[in-house]
């Protein structure tokens, strides 16, 4: 039977829900933090790429989550923006709150209802568990149509008690039920089990839609996600690269292109542009300084890469001999030698329309060609990833106070290495030089001379864009201070200016962090 949901209508049988977690659950576990800016930069982005829901953030944990769930309700248009909420009255209304300006919205409330979690988390009996998952929902629904009820800890809960709860909160008006194996000990076989469980035995139980939430802990979310979706579940919960709380969430890109792959074992349908998975992928990683590792499936280096002479031989001949879905269907670009210093602005617009790049307003598509035409005439060939690298360093950097001007450095084992830095400082361009153990320690202390702070730095980390000597240097510098954390990243040919560059990026997100919470000290 057709479920009837209240922001999806009449959705078709083979119809699965793509429920983005990348801003709430990925954003959550350590080192993967951002700021308002970055949020809306990967949420405009996850729009682009047609999730269904973007859960954007728990909006009680603090005012900045508030403030981005709010931003992003005010300015993403497409997804339903859902926030989550605990099953307290003062969770659901700052959820409710934050989500007022969103075209479409969902409250997401969450309860534990294992013996465990009920005895050592939440010191509750079950019948009281029960009590407030009706209540939390029946005070949810008075703010949204669209609710989604969460069993947290669901895949290790007792099924009586579990079926008791779900069709306690399907009669309190839940819309979506969740069910997430939220310590990812699952194996496919207990979704089946939970899921056609729920079906046979709870009233009302097909008239929702019933989602699963997988954790990575065992490295099965994806197969427990297909699993569960063959039991008759119709929304997917999933991030970006698979970040999330420990070993992560089931991936978005595997999850989707199983899907999307073999209809003849996941017969279903997903609203997903997958020629857009690369590039917020890629957006991801450059924000959060994290690249996914080499092998990772869809989306990592060698995902498509051929070594062997065999397996080179018959991709030649047909590529459906070792590639099971075409590069360009999740937008890898089948020529990555794309422009060079001869190529002009119109040209480089149309590349970076075709890599996704199309909403890039006129000064920063100005910006991002004026460092275009300078790598092109330091870089033999300019690829798309280097292309990609350069965009994403350019972009949300505006209204930054300490912007970077140019860097002169001596290197070599003739020490002492010495920086000599400027950088233009609210307006003002200032100059200093300073030594150091390495010409990137001497640039980190030319950087602290001009604009002196406290923040440590607590990690620095240099990756490559492309192959060859020539290539890109993407760079991150994570600082702290005062218990708060934040990372920066660099681009350039030069690794000492892309060290510099990322370093001037996280003190510029620390200085927007220490503005928020104590607006008087907005000097180093
Ligand atoms: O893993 C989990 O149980 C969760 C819930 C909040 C849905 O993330
Ligand atoms: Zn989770």
């Amino acid at each position: 039977m057709a479920i009837n949901h209240p922001s999806f209508g009449a959705m078709p049988d083979n119809r699965v829900i793509i429920f983005d977690t990348t801003l709430r659950d990925g954003e959550q576990s350590p080192g993967f933090s951002m700021n308002l800016a970055e949020k809306l930069r990967m949420a405009e982005a996850l729009a682009e790429l047609g999730v269904d829901v973007m859960e954007a953030g728990f909006p009680i944990a603090s005012p900045g989550d508030f403030e981005s769930v709010q931003e992003i309700a005010r300015t993403v248009r497409g997804p339903v923006i859902c926030g989550l909420a605990r099953t307290g009255q003062a969770d659901i209304l700052r959820a409710a709150e934050a989500l007022l300006p969103a075209e479409r919205k969902r409250i997401h409330v969450f309860l534990s209802t294992s013996p465990l979690h009920m005895k050592y988390k939440l010191r509750m009996e079950p019948d009281a568990v029960l009590e407030l998952a009706i209540a939390s929902v029946t005070l949810a629904r008075q703010h949204a149509d669209d609710v989604e009820w969460s069993a947290e800890d669901g895949s290790r809960t007792e099924p009586d008690f579990l079926c008791r709860c779900v069709e306690a909160a399907i009669k309190a008006g839940a819309t979506t039920i969740n069910i997430p194996d939220t310590v990812g000990y699952s194996v496919p076989e207990d979704m089946t089990r939970i899921f056609s469980m729920l079906l046979e035995r709870v009233p009302g139980a097909n008239k929702v839609v019933l989602s699963t939430h997988n954790h990575n802990d065992l490295g099965l979310a994806v197969a427990n996600t297909l699993a569960a979706l063959r039991a008759g579940v119709r929304q997917v919960e999933c991030t970006i690269n698979g970040i999330g709380e420990r070993a992560g969430n089931a991936a978005l890109e595997e999850a989707v292109m199983a899907i999307r792959t073999r209809p003849d074992a996941v017969p279903y349908q997903t609203g997903v542009e997958t020629k857009n998975i690369l590039r917020v992928s890629k957006l991801l990683s450059t924000i959060t300084g994290f690249d996914v590792q080499p092998n990772k499936a869809i989306v990592g280096r060698n995902a498509f890469a051929h070594e062997s002479g065999i397996h080179q031989d018959g991709v030649l001949k047909n590529a459906a001999t070792y590639e099971i879905m075409t590069p360009e269907s999740v937008g890898w670009t089948k020529s990555t030698l794309v422009m060079g210093k001869h190529s002009g602005r119109a040209a480089f617009r149309d590349k970076l329309q075709a890599m996704g790049y199309g909403t890039l307003g006129d000064n920063k598509l100005n910006d991002a060609f004026r460092r275009f035409k300078d790598l092109a005439d330091r870089k033999k060939v300019v690829y798309d990833e280097d292309i990609v690298a350069l965009v994403d360093d350019e972009v949300g950097r505006d209204h930054e106070r300490v912007r970077f001007v140019a860097l002169d450095v001596r290197a070599g084992s003739r020490g002492p290495q010495r920086a000599e830095l400027e950088l233009e400082i609210d307006g003002t361009v200032l100059h200093a030089e300073a030594t150091g153990d390495g010409p990137v320690d001497a640039t980190f202390n030319a950087i602290r001379t001009v604009f002196p702070h406290d923040a440590k730095l607590v990690l620095f980390s240099v990756g490559a864009v492309t192959e060859g000597t020539d290539a890109q240097a993407k760079t991150t510098v994570r600082l702290e201070e005062g218990g708060k954390m934040v990372d920066g990243q660099g681009a350039d040919t030069d690794t000492i200016v892309a060290s510099a560059r990322a370093y001037i990026h996280a003190l510029n997100k620390l200085l927007v962090k220490r503005a928020r919470t104590e607006p008087a000290a907005l000097s180093a």
